[in-house]
């Protein structure tokens, strides 16, 4: 099938990289020249696992091709897809902007009947507005083609997106017209063949079902967060909780793992959007307005943590941090944890020496050049004469340091992990200060 892909980012790239992979003849755009100019010479703009050779082979084969030529793009594609960024505006609510120009660029070069699919994260209602954007650029050329908007929420986890391409938990298609939802499962049926993952709805529930599952996902988080504030308080473990509860199948192991707050390009955006859209509907919501402003302290933690520890100075101290991307496999630094970490750290006058295993030329594009920041090349490098270390993405590169050694640099002893990715006793054994989260135990044992 003839599929366009607007917007190469996260979601569009690996989408449009995806559909090609089955067969299909994938025409990728972007406004971004740099980014077009990088996929077409085979350099792939983010890191994803497994993307790269993907790309490059369906490029190479003749199945995928990217352009910025909006026009060629609206002309070739009988699907259309829109992937591009919803980021918050002033007040939390999803920007449009980017959403509405696309349709309104399809508005604009539209020739022929086309299904456009709406796979960016909208509030419930959008699809009517692309609708019209569509309609009220057919109409200012005086042009009469019909068209039909789609809902299909994207699922991917970054780190993970192209198996969660392949092998989607759920196709969620949002349509009130029968012939763009038959095109649809066309299209989705090689990623189908297993047993039947469409889950097609009326389209205000297919938008909804996005933000009520990125929702869901970030109050299990927060939910554990306060868990580990409470823990740490009573004296309790939190890790020793989590496995109590997790072991019951009503709640299940994933997503409980607490943390120094959850980040990236969805969660905080689209719970503060969901929460907004319940205003503008005249419904407060008080659960989403909890886990935001949980996961608003929760970012502060690690910092309080350190600052406790030190008595309040870190004037001149020195910080090893390892990662900086929002979560493992990833380079996307978009709300991570770690830069609120490192404004508070370069605030009270600490510097800092980073390392994270994808995420340097992000954070060297995030940070510039500054004299309290050393973007160091290995993650021992990053220890050299530091004082402490915190640990704030849980790569697995991270997991079983030698203690000894991290002892042996630390001028004052002390892990503080953010994930808590460390076995308390191990790093204590080896002589070493431990701060985890929610781990009241150690805290006590450290004599916080
Ligand atoms: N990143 C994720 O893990 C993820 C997962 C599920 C859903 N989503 C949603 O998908 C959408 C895209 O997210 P992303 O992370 O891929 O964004 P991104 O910022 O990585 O990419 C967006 C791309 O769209 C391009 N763009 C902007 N305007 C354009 C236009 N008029 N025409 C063509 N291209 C244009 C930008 O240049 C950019 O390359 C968002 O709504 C997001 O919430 C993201």
């Amino acid at each position: 099938m003839k599929v366009s892909v607007f917007g190469t980012g996260y979601v569009g790239l690996v989408t449009g990289t995806c559909l090609a992979e089955m067969g299909n003849q994938v025409l990728c755009v972007d406004i971004d020249h740099g980014k077009i100019e990088a996929l077409n010479n085979g350099k792939i703009p983010i890191f994803e696992p497994g993307l790269t050779p993907m790309v490059v082979h369906n490029h190479q084969e003749g199945r995928l091709h990217f352009t910025i030529d909006a026009k060629h793009a609206v002309e070739h594609g009988d699907i259309l897809f829109i992937a591009v960024g919803t980021p918050p505006d002033e007040d939390g609510s999803a920007d449009l902007q980017y959403v509405l120009a696309v349709a309104r660029t399809i508005g604009r070069h539209l020739s022929r009947y086309a299904v456009v699919v709406n796979k960016s994260t909208v509030p419930v209602g959008t699809a009517d507005r692309v609708k019209d954007a569509i309609q009220g650029a057919l109409s200012e050329r005086g042009a009469d083609f019909a068209f039909d908007v789609v809902s299909n929420p994207e699922f991917l986890k970054e780190g993970d997106a192209v198996n969660d391409c392949m092998k989607p938990d759920r196709i969620v298609i949002g349509s009130d017209s029968a012939k763009a939802l038959d095109i649809l499962k066309k299209l989705y049926a090689p990623f189908n063949r297993n047993h039947e993952r469409i889950k097609d709805m009326d389209i205000r529930s297919a938008e909804l079902t996005k933000y009520a599952a990125n929702a869901m996902l970030a109050t299990k988080i927060s939910f554990m967060n306060e868990m580990a504030n409470i823990a740490e308080r009573v004296g309790a473990d939190i890790e020793m909780v989590r496995q109590g509860i997790g072991s019951d199948p009503r709640i299940g192991y994933s997503f409980i793992y607490p943390g120094a707050g959850y980040g990236g390009s969805c969660f905080p955006k689209d719970v503060q959007a969901l929460e907004r859209t319940a205003g503008h509907f005249g419904y407060q919501a008080k659960i989403l307005a909890a886990v935001e402003a949980v996961n608003e302290e929760q970012k502060d933690k690690l910092f309080e943590l350190i600052s406790r520890h030190f008595g309040g100075s870190l004037q001149g101290k020195t910080f090893a941090v390892w990662g900086l991307s929002f979560k493992p496999n990833t380079d996307d630094m978009r709300a991570a944890s770690s830069r609120k970490l490192l404004a508070s750290l370069w605030q009270a006058g600490a510097r800092v020496q980073a390392f994270d295993p994808e995420a340097m030329h992000e954070a060297g594009r995030i940070f510039g050049h500054r004299d309290d920041l050393v973007l160091a090349a290995t993650a021992n490098a990053a220890l050299q004469n530091a004082d402490a270390l915190v640990v704030v993405t849980e790569w697995k590169n991270f997991r079983s340091p030698d203690f000894q050694l991290l002892k042996s640099h630390l001028a004052d002893g002390v892990i503080f992990d953010g994930r808590n990715i460390y076995d308390p006793e191990s790093v204590e054994q080896a002589g070493l200060a431990y701060y985890g989260i929610g781990r009241g135990r150690s805290v006590a044992k450290a004599g916080a």
